[in-house]
């Protein structure tokens, strides 16, 4: 085992990340995010036994709230391991190995998936988690760095001693915990080779709220690279390791921006975005996962805030509850009038996002 030494900011190791975690000095770094292999058999993934993967697990976590400054956060994204039909939601184990190791629990975010697999026999899966730990109570939190519109931004109170003022914060809200991000599958602008990469809209509010400008954030599984590309993008510091040396290369050439020999880039974000800085047409580059032309401009983009996939999911469920309470009420014409009651109710479904209290 090598001992902790001063490693290069802003480099992703091409390796395992335990052993490169041990040359990572202590109480060095602000923010660890990432999203560790699921342990499903994906194709940067060994199946191993639950048992096992949680062991291996634990050891990188050691790591992890070792090199964690006092004032540090770690977030850890996982979904659910399954095995023969049954499901375990992985945070639920990772949560006492997370307090064991004496870090303090957060928050548990919800990461809503609008689309999946649909399941047969059981509720198809649509959402995943995210725990965040610190470790200690004293840790950095900007609040007013990712508040999000109100619903009602300009709403202002009618009467009272507060008439005419505005009845909630101009700067908008706190996010909550339920998260509405899409992920990057087909369509969406950051799309690479990468079957499971982060949004970056999702790492920003991470970075931006627990990480103050020149902070260093860690991602021991970096994949292509998009929690590097966020945190340069917000002035932070970066550090990661990946094991893949094709993903390795798709996070550096990322992190570049240009376009390789070929005139290839790694995804249509950058592309874009080279386009943009330099003023060259799009329609001269390709970019690897490529299925129809290079969209000319981003307005053409599929890429949307989360305020208009909370808006969309909203709508889908108020239609699906419309749907359900139409259901009801045919099927229980000719019913005792105390099940036609009981369906009624059913109708007044409260909607999942309300309004926040003033
Ligand atoms: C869920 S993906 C992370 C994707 C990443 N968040 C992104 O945005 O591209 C997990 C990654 O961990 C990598 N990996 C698996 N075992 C590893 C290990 N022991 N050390 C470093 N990376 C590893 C896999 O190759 C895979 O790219």
């Amino acid at each position: 085992m090598s001992s902790p030494t001063q490693i290069s900011l802003d480099t992703i190791h091409l390796g395992d990340c335990l052993e490169w975690l041990r040359t990572v000095p202590d109480n060095s770094v602000d923010c660890i995010v990432t999203s560790p292999p699921y342990n499903i058999g994906k194709e940067y993934e060994v199946r191993r036994a639950l048992k096992i993967y949680l062991e291996e697990q634990t050891a990188v976590l050691a790591e992890c709230a070792r090199v964690l400054k006092s004032s540090g956060s770690l977030f850890w994204q996982v979904g659910s391991y399954s095995a023969n039909g049954s499901l375990i939601p992985l945070d639920v184990r990772f949560f006492p190995i997370l307090e064991d190791l004496g870090l303090v629990p957060r928050n548990r975010m919800i990461w809503v998936r609008q689309h999946g697999l649909h399941a047969r026999n059981k509720f198809s899966a649509r959402y995943e988690t995210i725990l965040w730990f610190t470790k200690s109570d004293d840790y950095i939190f900007n609040l007013d760095a990712i508040r999000v519109p109100q619903k009602y931004q300009n709403k202002k109170s009618w009467r009272g001693e507060n008439k005419g003022e505005l009845t909630c914060n101009p700067l908008g809200k706190n996010p909550g915990d339920v998260w509405i991000f899409q992920n990057v599958k087909h369509n969406h602008e950051e799309q690479t080779i990468h079957p499971a990469a982060f949004p970056e809209d999702m790492i920003a509010r991470i970075v931006l709220a627990t990480t103050n400008a020149g902070g260093v954030v860690l991602d021991p599984y970096m994949g292509t690279g998009t929690v590097a590309v966020t945190s340069r993008d917000l002035d932070r510091r970066y550090i990661g390791a990946e094991i893949d040396p094709s993903y390795h290369a798709v996070a550096l050439r990322r992190i570049a921006g240009t376009p390789d020999e070929n005139g290839y880039f790694p995804n249509l974000k950058t592309l874009r975005d080279y386009c943009e800085t330099h003023s060259e047409d799009p329609a001269k580059y390709r970019f690897d996962a490529q299925t129809a032309k290079v969209a000319s401009g981003r307005a053409k983009s599929r890429r949307f805030s989360e305020l208009h996939h909370l808006q969309e999911l909203e709508d889908r469920l108020r239609l699906e509850e419309g749907a359900f309470g139409d259901r009801l009420r045919s099927i229980s014409e000719g019913l005792p009038d105390i099940e036609r009651y009981r369906a009624k109710e059913l109708d007044e479904v409260p909607t999942l996002f309300e309004t926040e209290a003033v």
